[in-house]
């Protein structure tokens, strides 16, 4: 997808850099040209020769060599990519970038360049939310820079937090995205739900699950890059909107039936909401009051309505693929393929959700595609990867070659 494209790679000082190798084989083994430009503190975590070799290209680093100047030229070199994309981006490159200071190479061809950036954030969690961070990101964002993330996770200084790099996979998806020829979804209305749901007990307290959101997001998002209009109804979690997707925010299961029912018609409806199966029959309007040696009070639940049962059986406003998810803790696959039977849904996607796993709040998932043709093992993956993989394959499945290749155009 990224074949014939011109990337003009930045890498700056921060430990991320040592997965730069591994960016610049994934870009060019979609059919992109990679030509990296590195900082001198960038040299301290991967080398000149690593990046040279991978790309099979002259590395740049250096604004007085009279050489580089001479063959090349550091306005040359930012005016022959399609796209600049910076990798790992520090904080110190971004503020230096919001400055418009052009003291380095990097700097000066960023300073220089009339192509659009891309930029993926990599640094300590304080030093993201540094307030100096968040306002050189603002100004970079305003003046059309695109953030790739960052991610939330484990960091290198043995902190967690927001901060870590989008892996390379997940770059060359943005990537993909921005350049974003196929639109084979264009057209198409997509529902997507996400997060855990709230279930009030009285006004202060709910019932809810652990589900942060994230898969059902990054199919919204992926949905959304394929061209279809995307309405996501997400119960409460704590990501940011994804980019073109129209958000409706909801906290109960009864509501977010209700905002489902309303976004129809659609064509494709993807549940990735963990619903809660229960709620609170009786909600008290009053806060539930303790009084010592009082016996707690009793919690009577009611069963919530199935949405995607409800979805699968909309008649007339049914959409053409209705896609569930089966979050199963032991024989994944055949709970899958009776939930697949129960609901009445088109496809089921499986995933192992035991603790040992990691997938409920992790980055990553492995999952099974359960159709009624039979079922399929996909490798472990990023969320967003799961979600780019759906996404093709919904449109792949909805859209014949031939719409596919006209939308393109
Ligand atoms: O029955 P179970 O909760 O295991 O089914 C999971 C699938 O059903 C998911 O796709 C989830 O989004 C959907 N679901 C729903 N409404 C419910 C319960 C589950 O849409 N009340």
């Amino acid at each position: 997808m990224l074949d014939g494209k011109k990337v003009l790679l930045i890498v700056s000082g921060g430990i991320a850099a040592y997965k730069s190798p591994d960016l610049v084989r994934r870009l060019r083994k979609q059919g992109a040209a990679v030509r990296c430009v590195m900082t001198e503190s960038a040299k301290q975590f991967v080398t000149p020769l690593a990046l040279g070799a991978v790309s099979e290209d002259k590395v740049y680093d250096n604004l007085f060599s009279l050489t580089d100047e001479h063959e090349m030229g550091h306005i040359q070199l930012s005016r022959d990519a399609d796209v600049l994309l910076v990798a790992p981006a520090t904080a110190n490159i971004m503020a230096k970038m919001a400055h418009g200071e052009a003291d380095n190479l990097a700097t000066t061809v960023l300073l220089a360049t009339d192509k659009p950036v891309l930029a993926a954030p990599a640094m300590n969690v304080r030093m993201w939310e540094h307030q100096a961070t968040q306002a050189n990101i603002a100004t970079l964002t305003a003046r059309g820079i695109a953030m790739i993330g960052p991610d939330e996770g484990d960091m290198a200084c043995g902190e967690y937090g927001m901060g870590r790099m989008v892996e390379p996979e997940d770059i060359v998806i943005a990537l993909q995205r921005f350049f974003g020829s196929a639109q084979p979804l264009a057209g198409k209305h997509a529902l997507v739900t996400s997060g855990p749901t709230y279930e009030p007990i009285d006004p202060v307290r709910y019932i809810a699950n652990r589900s942060s959101g994230k898969q059902g997001h990054a199919i919204a998002e992926a949905l959304a890059g394929l061209g279809a209009t995307t309405t996501l109804v997400s119960g409460p979690t704590q990501l940011p909107d994804p980019a073109g997707v129209n958000v409706v925010n909801v906290e109960s299961a009864a509501q977010m039936l209700a905002a489902c029912t309303a976004a129809l018609p659609a064509d494709i409806a993807v549940c990735a909401a963990a619903v809660c199966d229960w709620r609170a029959d009786d909600q008290a309007s009053e806060k539930l009051k303790k009084s010592p040696g009082d016996t707690p009070p009793p919690l009577q639940l009611t069963e919530n309505p199935d949405i995607l049962a409800t979805l699968s059986a909309a008649g007339e406003t049914r959409p053409d693929l209705v896609i569930g998810f089966a979050a199963e803790t032991e024989n994944v696959i055949d709970n899958a393929k009776a939930k697949l039977a129960r609901k009445r849904c088109d496809w089921i996607i499986a995933n192992d959700v035991s603790p040992e796993t990691g997938t409920f709040a992790g980055d990553t998932n492995t999952v099974h595609l359960i159709t009624q043709q039979g079922s399929e093992d996909w490798p472990a993956m990023s969320k967003t990867r799961v979600g780019a993989q759906l996404a093709q394959r919904i449109a792949d499945t909805l859209v014949p070659e031939k719409e596919a290749a006209d939308g393109a155009k």
